[in-house]
């Protein structure tokens, strides 16, 4: 097969950027070893910032603004009580509840209506020849086979990217944390309109929300933890105990339906290009979920890509691919910030002092009793201007 395009990773930020190669005029082919099946039922973060939501619905993805739901600021719950950051009123913005499954089946079902060439379940992925005429090898889903050159492949493979171990010179920036994140699924009612952020002297718990009747919990765990060693009891358990506190704040509880222990981690590698082969979203850079930057930050590096790759295979204009690095990375520093400062603001360490705990509740005091401290966290949290 020849195409202009062959991305390789078919999950929302592979198929936002086919999508709008599309709107382009420009063809693509999407490879994924993943199944549908397999990448539709893996829970990933349910928050969309103003752009993000944005940039689906201005593309004719529009199903958010039916299906999901709008919030106009968070829960800071800290000191035993909920403290309310309004980012409407911060920095007039709002974020929108709308998990990454439904962007994913949104962005599929856009391609296929559109007759997009998309192969999942493929075996063997192999990129070859980045500097010169690209192409993938891989086994067909019957077994075969197959070959799709290019003019320019992006890895779009995800956190565990195989595409990025072709970028040669490469830098990377990583930092680790002594603690993950324990995730689950509950059949229970909305605990508050909003999402809730808890930092307690037991650690971090998050309260998000799917639908009416099912929510999305997370509280800071052992890295090496085994969500087997987690009964339904001990869950809750730990759960009430983070959030407890004197207002009339209650957690709703109900069937734990899945579980499962998140990485975490801070990750940047760069430069963004290889000749022809360009990185997208997770293959160059992973955040740790505080804050549900991930599936944002994919989506603004697939927009500026689109543009480039239109002014580079339309245009006549190659050049336009050297600026990709530098302004795809300008806003993944900021998004690394904030993800890392979410999760210091709010986290416990085994080895933290009296100071530290201390230092971070006047902080928390700081952010929701100040103008300025509230439109930093808003700011941040709803997305930075795109450039
Ligand atoms: C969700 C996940 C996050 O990491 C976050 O900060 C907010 C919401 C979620 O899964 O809903």
């Amino acid at each position: 097969t020849r195409t202009r395009v062959a991305v390789v990773g078919g999950g929302p930020a592979g198929l936002m950027l086919s999508h709008l190669l599309h709107l382009g005029g420009i063809e693509s082919v999407v490879l994924d070893h993943r199944t549908h099946e397999e990448i539709r039922t893996t829970h990933r973060a349910g928050i969309l910032e103003r752009d993000a939501v944005r940039l689906l619905v201005d593309s004719g993805v529009d199903r958010v603004l039916t299906d999901g739901d709008r919030h106009g600021g968070i829960y800071l719950r800290f000191g035993g009580e909920n403290h309310h950051v309004d980012f409407e009123q911060a920095v007039g913005a709002s974020v929108w509840l709308y998990p990454q499954t439904e962007v994913f089946l949104d962005l599929h079902e856009a391609r296929t209506r559109d007759g997009g060439d998309l192969r999942y379940g493929v075996a063997d992925v192999e990129v070859h020849d980045a500097l010169g005429r690209p192409r993938v090898t891989f086994t067909d889903v019957d077994g075969a086979a197959a070959e799709v050159v290019a003019d320019v492949i992006v890895g779009a493979d995800g956190s565990r990217s195989a595409c990025r171990a072709l970028v040669d010179p490469r830098e990377q920036f990583l930092r680790t944390y002594p603690f993950a994140w324990f995730g689950f699924m509950t059949q229970a009612p909305r605990s508050a309109d909003e999402l809730v952020y808890t930092r307690s002297e037991h650690g971090f718990a998050l309260i998000s929300q799917r639908t009416e009747t099912v929510q999305r919990m997370y509280f800071q765990c052992d890295a090496d933890e085994d969500p087997a060693a987690w009964s339904e009891d001990r869950i809750w358990t730990e759960m009430h105990a983070r959030t407890a506190g004197h207002d009339d704040f209650e957690l709703r509880t109900g069937p734990i339906i899945e579980k499962s222990v998140l990485p975490f981690r801070s990750f940047v590698q760069t430069p963004m290009r290889h000749g022809n082969l360009l990185l997208a979203g997770d293959a160059a850079h992973t955040v740790p979920p505080t804050g549900a930057k991930g599936l944002n930050l994919a989506l603004a590096d697939v927009r500026v890509l689109a543009e480039v790759l239109e002014r580079a295979l339309t245009k006549d204009d190659a050049a336009a691919l050297d600026s990709y690095t530098d302004r795809a990375l300008a806003r993944v520093w900021k998004a690394q910030h904030f993800s890392y400062w979410m999760t210091t603001m709010l986290h416990r360490t085994a080895d933290g002092s009296e100071f530290d705990e201390r230092r971070q509740l006047g902080e928390l005091e700081w952010l929701t009793s100040s103008e300025a401290g509230s439109a930093y966290l808003a700011e941040g949290y709803t997305g930075w201007p795109q450039r």
